[in-house]
């Protein structure tokens, strides 16, 4: 009976280890090429020329489907980000439509937008937006950069530990925008899905959002898909981590504080000691009389 039982769930046991390994495998996507970023590092800082130029791939492409729900226009002209100017920023807000009211009527209506505004969604809801793109969702992408991560296991997550690794947002997400390929032979796409390297499961519901040239730069920066992928991928990690820049100052600060501080206190310690090492008769034992006095 017992034997039989230890059988049972070793079977089950190899069973369920099984299914899970091909169930991982199934899923294992490729690891997203670690790029190098403006913003990497312990004093690295975002480049805003760069996220000018992802901000105009995110307006002209991705907010088409994904929304950025938590960005304001006037973030636009934060000089640790984009640092478009306030007139500019408010000149950007005024081409896109917002929802306000009701007015006096109870009516819902568009005006354009302001600097004080957030992003208007693509769609009303989520039920439109899935409506529209064959049941898939678009997520909202102010906080994706900081959102999504890859796992690399041991020794990179201690070597990163190191290094201070933590651009896998935004290397995740130029993966994917580069990521479309044919599928291997044998996989079978579900309808409406498309092939991608780097995304879990490999079928993604996205379209191949971008491809060379699509975008104009006046800069003279190429205009390639891996260009563009950088780019939006920086602005989106500004968009979800709009303080990097002012958190890496401060520790900095902080640390520079800390080392002239640790040799204050050095020589502080070293000067109320200077009499209880240097002279001998306070280290004899006193008599109670004496403690007095
Ligand atoms: C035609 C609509 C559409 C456009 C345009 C579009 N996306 Fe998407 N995107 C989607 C949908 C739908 C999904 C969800 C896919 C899924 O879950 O299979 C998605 C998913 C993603 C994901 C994966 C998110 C995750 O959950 O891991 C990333 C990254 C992404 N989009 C980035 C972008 C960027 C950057 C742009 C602009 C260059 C863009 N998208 C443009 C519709 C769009």
């Amino acid at each position: 009976m017992k034997i039989h039982h230890s059988i049972i769930l070793g079977f089950t046991l190899a069973a369920t280890l099984t299914a899970g390994a091909t169930l991982a495998a199934a899923q294992e996507a490729d690891a997203p090429p670690r790029l190098h970023w403006s913003f990497s590092g312990p004093f690295g800082t975002y480049d805003p020329e760069q996220l000018q130029r992802g901000f105009k791939i995110y307006r002209e492409v991705c907010s088409n489907c994904h929304s950025l729900k938590l960005l304001s226009f006037r973030n636009l002209a934060d000089p640790d980000g984009p640092a478009f100017t306030e007139a500019q920023a408010a000149a950007i807000a005024a081409t896109f439509q917002v929802t306000d009211g009701p007015n006096d009527q109870g009516q819902m209506f568009q005006r354009p937008g302001k600097i004080s505004d957030t992003f208007p969604p693509p769609f009303p809801n989520e039920q439109a937006a899935r409506a529209a793109l064959g049941g898939k969702l678009p997520p909202d992408m102010s906080d994706l950069a900081k959102a999504r991560s890859y796992e690399w296991g041991f020794p990179w997550f201690v070597l990163d530990a190191f290094t201070m690794y933590q651009e896998d947002g935004p290397d995740y997400i130029h993966a994917i925008l580069t990521g479309y390929t044919d599928p291997p032979p044998g996989f079978v796409l579900p309808p409406g899905g498309q092939y991608n390297k780097f995304f879990p499961g490999h079928a993604i519901g996205m379209p191949k959002p971008l491809s060379d040239g699509q975008v104009e730069y006046t800069d003279g920066t190429p205009t390639t898909v891996d260009q563009y992928g950088r780019d939006v991928a920086a602005f989106l990690m500004w968009a979800a981590e709009p303080k990097l820049d002012a958190r890496k100052r401060l520790g900095f600060q902080v640390m520079i504080f800390l080392i002239v501080f640790t040799g204050l206190l050095y020589f502080t310690k070293k000067k109320v000691w200077y009499a209880v090492l240097h002279d001998s008769d306070l280290l004899k034992p006193r008599t109670p009389t004496e403690y007095k006095s």
